[in-house]
């Protein structure tokens, strides 16, 4: 049987423990993850695309058949390129639905062949995003629970609250 691959397309700016759990659950159905950092997303990231995927592959660790790499432009085209036949999103709360919906079925026009997975996150990580925790790490608080040591520590000396 053939070798399947996912590719995992988001910002993670930066990654969290709620993306390494989907990466975890990724991993158990498919025999290879392309984690995807988008490069030209618009918004105007905390950290570089180099920076994030630095983050990423420490985090990652030595977690086998799991790859970091960034990417321009359409996700059904990194997938093509990945030779991926998934693109795994992780769901959080009800209204994550609504968008990821949008997109699955965007994504599915532009490429029938490649389908959307959606994994559901820990309970524990039901109310994590990167953005809350830039801000609360930003404003000085604890965000060891919910952001791997890489992350913390990247996010605190961007916001110089080190040293
Ligand atoms: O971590 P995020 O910011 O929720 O990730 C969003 C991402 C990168 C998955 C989405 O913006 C995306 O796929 N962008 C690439 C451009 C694209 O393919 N757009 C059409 C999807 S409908």
């Amino acid at each position: 049987m053939s070798e399947r691959t996912a590719v995992y397309p988001g910002s993670f700016d930066p990654v969290t423990l709620g993306h390494l759990d989907i990466i975890d659950r990724a991993a158990l159905i498919f025999d290879r993850i392309v984690v995807g950092v988008l490069a030209n997303s618009g918004k105007e990231p905390l950290f570089s695309v180099e920076e994030r995927i630095d983050l990423l592959r420490r985090t990652i660790g030595e977690r086998p058949r799991i790859d970091v790499t960034s990417f321009d432009g359409l996700t059904v085209d990194f997938a093509r390129s990945q030779g991926a036949s998934a693109i795994v999103r992780g769901l959080r709360v009800v209204s994550d639905f609504e968008s990821e919906f949008q997109m699955a079925l965007m994504n599915r026009r532009l490429n029938p062949e490649v389908n959307t997975v959606f994994l559901m996150t820990a309970f524990s990580n039901v109310f994590i995003s990167s953005s809350i925790i830039k801000e609360v790490c930003r404003l000085g608080g604890d965000v060891g629970d919910v952001a791997p040591p890489e992350s913390v520590s990247a996010m605190r000396r961007k916001f110089g609250l080190d040293g």
